[in-house]
């Protein structure tokens, strides 16, 4: 019988924690920047070069770019889009919902951050959904307290989630973040007991993580396009992803990268 234990899980020192910091600040420029330039009309593939060259101006690298042969700096998540949307040509629109996701490294370590948007105005189904998902993020955040588990954290993202009538997305999770832009534990936004030892992980000040729920308006399930990596809800339901990485405190959990 195997035995699973959960992961070991390194603490950051006070000067790594201050570089993740300024990764952080770089990353939180480059969304302030995209924010701004996410208006109708604007190409994904433009959103992504303001991206690479913020990141790069400030002495830092994209994080995303090259990792698993992933091909650039930032993933656009249009409507349907839950993660990994490669951007290209497609043109913001009015009345949609997208989201990006980005990391650097800077000086070696690692800063990673999502949120999502309006463009233009959108229906209450979007604007609750929006809303809905950067509460599952702040209720995850709160809940990453020294003493308490990864499992209270996956708890009180879902408990968000779905007291609003939402599902919570099962195959993509929040993660570790340092040295490397995926470090243990796994940190799911769904909480399933015995399913994964992760969950037992005690947090303990210095523990650095970025959490990430993603929302979906209907099913939980998502498929994959042909190109490996957009991927999708099942069932064609808009969702929403935010995204910030944290350093666990003595007390509250300090933003270390804010994705809004
Ligand atoms: N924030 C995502 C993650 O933590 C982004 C990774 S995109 C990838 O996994 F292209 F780099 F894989
Ligand atoms: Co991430």
């Amino acid at each position: 019988m195997t035995v699973r234990r959960p992961p070991k899980v390194g603490r950051k020192t006070p000067a790594e924690l201050e570089l993740m910091r300024r990764a952080g600040e770089i990353i939180e420029r480059t969304l302030e920047v995209l924010r701004q330039a996410m208006q109708p009309g604007v190409t994904t593939a433009e959103l992504d070069k303001l991206a690479e060259d913020e990141i790069r101006g400030a002495g830092a690298m994209p994080s995303f770019k090259g990792y698993n042969g992933y091909p650039a700096t930032i993933c656009v998540e249009i409507e349907d889009v839950v993660v990994h949307g490669i951007p290209g040509s497609q043109r913001l629109e009015t009345g949609t919902i997208v989201g990006i996701d980005v990391g650097c490294v800077f000086e070696g370590w690692h800063a990673d951050a999502a949120f999502t948007v309006a463009i233009g105005e959108v229906d209450d189904l979007r604007r609750r959904l929006l809303d809905t998902a950067y509460r599952c993020l702040e209720a995850g955040v709160a809940a990453a307290q020294p003493g308490r588990r990864v499992a209270d954290v996956s708890s009180a993202i879902q408990r968000v989630a779905e007291a609003e009538g939402f599902s919570v997305v099962r195959v993509l999770v929040g993660h570790g973040i340092g040295r490397q832009m995926h470090e243990p534990p796994q940190v799911p936004n769904y909480y399933a007991p015995g399913e994964l030892a992760d969950y037992e992980v005690l947090l303990r000040p210095g523990m650095t993580l970025a959490i990430e729920p993603m929302i979906a308006a209907g099913t939980w399930q998502v498929v994959v396009d042909p190109d490996g990596w957009t991927t999708r809800t099942a069932d064609g339901s808009p969702s929403a992803h935010f995204e910030h990485t944290i350093a666990v405190g003595r007390r509250a959990a300090e933003i270390l990268a804010r994705g809004i």
